[in-house]
């Protein structure tokens, strides 16, 4: 699906780019164009952005070991 039409980039592209260090929407400007014209794709990559952390923080949630404190009855 195309996000910018100005700039003829679709989601998939932005999906790649939001994989890394990439949380902005000025970010994902200098990385593939999208958003640096009319900025009406601006709400639609800032759901990709956040999309693509929340499935970051999930594989942090997933990989982070839970520690577990026992309490020692006295
Ligand atoms: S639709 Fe993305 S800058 Fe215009």
């Amino acid at each position: 699906m195309v996000v910018c039409h100005c700039e003829l980039v679709n989601d998939r592209t932005i999906r790649e780019i939001a994989v890394g260090d990439v949380v902005t929407v000025a970010q994902v400007t200098e990385r593939c164009g999208a958003g640096g014209h009319c900025g009406g794709c601006h709400e639609s990559i800032e759901r990709l952005l956040d999309a693509a952390a929340a499935v970051r923080s999930a594989s942090v949630d997933a990989i982070t070991p839970v520690r577990v404190v026992a309490r020692v009855a006295a």
